[in-house]
């Protein structure tokens, strides 16, 4: 498929996502939502890509939500399909079996929102914009937000963010768990165009940052990680524990483990191999 909205960048392991419709603030029209699942399924599959971020184009929006003119053509039928292409895609990012961090800038919203809820980390800054507005459109959070927002934050916080649509601010989300890593950086320039520049720039620095540190890790004991952590929380308590250990047998019989060992016991730095 010819991508239009969508831009990526593979360099030392590592995928650059990059929703590219700055002028719509970077809205999810269906095409965007394929070329996305296009390219999450890709990265997948892709053995040179250990980690991905996924940010948005221009400086003003990681995502504005979902394309609101096309949700305005609507009907029953195409609604449920369109949530479901939705759900597909937060479900192809969070089920890649790599971490994907969300950089964040700006407008995070509607399905902007659920993008940054499926990946593995968010990280934004103060001024950002989160939020589901969906309810002022009298519709839903569709694409997994209403079940994502509300195992993330507890259904407290997902409630009320939900009911009254309104969003909050990088500072509050980082207090509630919705945002991980905030990022703030000492001085900005009063231009306001200059300082988003300068906000998006820190908060992708931020993101290669953590980026390469879990590179840096053994590739299958991340993978696992990723693994335990989404799929047992789906199972009751005791078979995620067995799952988790399971796992932890799993670990100590690839050659990354023996090399982990061997290097912390000499005092020098792993070379894991993912193997
Ligand atoms: N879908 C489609 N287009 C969108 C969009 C969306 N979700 N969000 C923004 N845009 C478009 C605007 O229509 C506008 O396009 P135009 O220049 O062709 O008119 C462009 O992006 C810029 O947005 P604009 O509204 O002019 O910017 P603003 O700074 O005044 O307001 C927002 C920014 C984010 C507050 C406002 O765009 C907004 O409320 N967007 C919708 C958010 C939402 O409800 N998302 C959930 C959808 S389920």
């Amino acid at each position: 498929m010819a991508r239009e909205h969508v831009r990526v960048e593979v360099q030392a392991r590592r995928a650059l996502v990059t929703i590219d419709r700055p002028d719509k603030l970077n809205a999810l029209s269906e095409q965007t939502i394929l070329e996305l699942e296009e390219v999450f399924s890709e990265i997948a599959r892709d053995p040179n890509v250990g980690v991905a971020i996924l940010t948005g184009g221009g400086t003003r929006a990681f995502v504005a939500g979902a394309d609101i003119a096309e949700l305005a053509r609507m009907t029953p039928v195409s609604a449920r399909r369109t949530a479901r292409a939705g759900q597909r895609l937060t479900n192809a990012i969070e089920g890649s079996g790599k971490p994907v961090i969300a950089a964040i800038s700006g407008f995070c919203l509607g399905g902007g929102l659920e993008l940054a809820l499926a990946c593995a980390v968010r990280v934004a800054h103060p001024r950002c914009s989160l939020g589901a507005p969906e309810v002022k459109l009298g519709i839903i959070p569709g694409f997994g937000g209403t079940q994502r927002l509300a195992r993330l934050v507890g259904r407290g916080k997902a409630l009320e963010m939900i009911l009254a649509g309104e969003p909050i601010d990088g500072v509050e989300a980082h207090r509630v768990g919705l945002v991980d890593r905030l990022v703030a950086p000492a001085e900005l320039p009063p231009d306001k165009v200059q300082a988003a520049q300068v906000l998006r720039d820190a908060v992708l620095g931020d993101a290669e940052k953590l980026a390469r540190t879990i590179l840096a890790r053994a590739p299958l004991a991340v993978a696992m990680s990723l693994d335990a952590v989404h799929t047992g929380l789906e199972m009751p308590l005791r078979e995620a524990l067995e799952h988790e250990a399971v796992l932890f047998g799993l670990a100590a019989s690839t050659a990354d483990f023996a090399e982990g060992m061997a290097a912390f016991l000499a005092k020098r730095e792993a070379a894991f191999k993912g193997a």
